[in-house]
């Protein structure tokens, strides 16, 4: 955590992951996920984690309610419309959390009440001061709950009427007021002056912190969410690897390293924010979400601090800040040192593991040694990445109806590919053979005949984890399901099983996902 001055004042972090960036396609998580999410922005230290949106599915509900009562340390939040069951429903989920939130949101723009909620801007303020009326009125005996009030699409709302709705919304009890720039239409300084014409024009403002939401359609999200804390803003949603709705919301990552690396020029402000989390909660995010982040993406993309010509390369060996602004180990990235090797034990692995952000129980240890051993025999040396894709694929928080046994291809230019699978149920082992367009073809379509669940295929990426011809390849793949969409993930110096794995990932992620509602 930083070091911070008493004239400083604080950013409050409200993380929206498990909501705003669950809403992308193919990124749906089931409850076990979501907690483990949760549980690592708890030590990445968020102030708030929005947890979901409780009245969208009992699934949701659910989650929301488990991660009200298991994770300690930041404020639980859960997302509503301005309806009254809506609100219950969200209260229902957080009531236990020791800090509790209420965001409650209704669209203020005209695009908005004209074409989805179809209500005059009258109506539209009154739900909006009902809903807050409300909100409060269940929290009120509580020991520390507060309601959040947006007014979305904030960005293209009329500015006296924007004015009006906060006021309302403070005076009625909200002391968190978010400013959604739903659609990332603003440019930086025009959102800025609209936080200032907040501040100037909405005479209880101080009984509120503002808060920004801002997403990236013109990617300006980040630079949106900078300038409305120079005018006046003190919370900034955001999520992790920036994802979210289209093309995303602002990156949390991006706006916590340009206060921290920016100190110079963000003097007044400071985030809470265990930066050494951001490397490993990144990866996390990534791999359960099953989104490759771009490597060129700021602070957690894999070339974010990697030097390639020989100028900067020999900057770099004289001195690191000649080309990098950040020092990597500062937000969790490794330089390892220890290499494993077939004949490093538990305890190397364990320390290993426990560098990488991830803690085991023994049983769980037992299977990534077992399986590190395997791996070991193959490769000469273990790296960072290759235990990263083993944990992915190892330590799953989705039980295992199906588990892949053992695969056998046979393949050629002048045969049709068929592959063998066996796959582990309750009922045993149980093996089948098909033919396909290629062996990846054949072994999906081996594997539906077994599960009974024909899934179909969307997406479908390889990439190699490490270098050389034992390179780990990891498969990320989206199926569909009655409109949903489900994301694979699967490891192995085999591409075809790591294949396989992925798609029986896939379909317990559908099975666990059905089973929650
Ligand atoms: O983008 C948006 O406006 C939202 C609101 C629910 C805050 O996500
Ligand atoms: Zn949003």
């Amino acid at each position: 955590m930083e070091d911070f001055e008493s004239n400083q004042e604080k950013v409050y972090i409200f993380d929206t992951t498990l909501r705003d960036a669950e809403q992308t396609p193919g990124a749906a998580l089931g409850i076990e996920e979501k907690l483990e999410i949760a549980k690592h922005l708890a030590r990445l230290n968020v102030d708030v984690i929005e947890a979901g949106f409780p009245i969208s599915s009992p699934g949701d509900f659910d989650a929301v309610q488990r991660i009200a009562h298991e994770v300690k340390g930041p404020e639980i939040c859960a997302l509503s419309r301005v309806v009254e069951k809506d609100i219950t429903a969200a209260w229902k989920a957080i009531q236990n959390a020791p800090r509790a939130r209420i965001h409650t949101f209704v669209g203020t723009s005209n695009i908005h009440m004209e074409r989805i909620t179809r209500t005059t801007p009258e109506r539209t303020l009154e739900m909006a001061v009902d809903a807050v009326a409300y909100a409060k009125s269940l929290c009120k005996d509580h020991p520390d709950a507060t309601v959040e009030f947006s007014p979305m699409d904030a960005g293209r709302t009329d500015l006296s009427y924007l004015y009006k709705v906060v006021e309302a919304t403070i005076a009625a009890g909200a002391t968190v007021v978010n400013i959604p720039e739903t659609v990332g239409w603003t440019v930086p300084s025009e959102f800025g002056n609209l936080i200032a014409g907040i501040k100037e024009n909405v005479s209880n403002i101080d009984d509120a912190v503002i808060s920004v939401h801002c997403h990236n359609d013109l990617g300006l999200a980040v630079a949106n969410s900078l300038i409305a804390i120079e005018n006046g803003a003190r919370q900034v949603e955001c999520t992790i690897n920036g994802l979210g709705e289209r093309a995303g919301n602002t990156s949390l990552e991006e706006v916590v390293m340009a206060i921290r690396t920016r100190r110079d020029y963000y003097k007044g402000y400071y985030t809470e924010i265990n930066a050494k989390e951001i490397v490993p909660i990144s990866r996390r995010v990534s791999r359960t979400m099953g989104i490759i982040v771009q490597p060129n993406k700021a602070i957690v993309g894999e070339n974010a601090f990697a030097h390639s010509s020989g100028i900067h390369q020999d900057g770099i060996i004289k001195s690191r800040v000649t080309f990098e602004i950040i020092d990597p180990k500062e937000i969790g990235w490794k330089e390892s040192k220890l290499i494993l090797s077939p004949r490093s034990g538990r305890n190397a692995l364990r320390h290993k593991l426990n560098e990488l952000g991830y803690e085991l129980e023994q049983e769980q240890l037992e299977k990534v040694y077992e399986r590190f051993l395997r791996l070991a025999d193959k490769k000469k040396e273990i790296h960072d990445a290759d235990l990263e894709a083993i944990m992915s694929d190892e330590i799953r928080v989705i039980p295992s109806v199906f588990e892949l046994d053992y695969i056998q291809v046979v393949s050629g230019t002048k045969i049709s590919p068929t592959t063998t699978v066996g796959i582990r149920t309750e009922e045993g082992i149980v093996e089948n053979a098909s033919t396909g367009d290629g062996p990846v073809d054949a072994a999906f379509k081996a594997i539906n005949q077994i599960v009974k669940i024909k899934l179909s295929l969307i997406d479908y990426q390889i990439r190699s984890v490490t270098e050389g011809e034992d390179a780990i390849g990891e498969v990320t793949l989206k199926v569909q399901d009655n409109g949903h969409i489900i994301t694979g993930h699967g490891a192995s110096t085999d591409i075809i099983e790591a294949s396989a794995k992925a798609y029986i990932h896939a379909v317990n992620k559908l099975i666990q996902l059905r089973s929650e509602g």
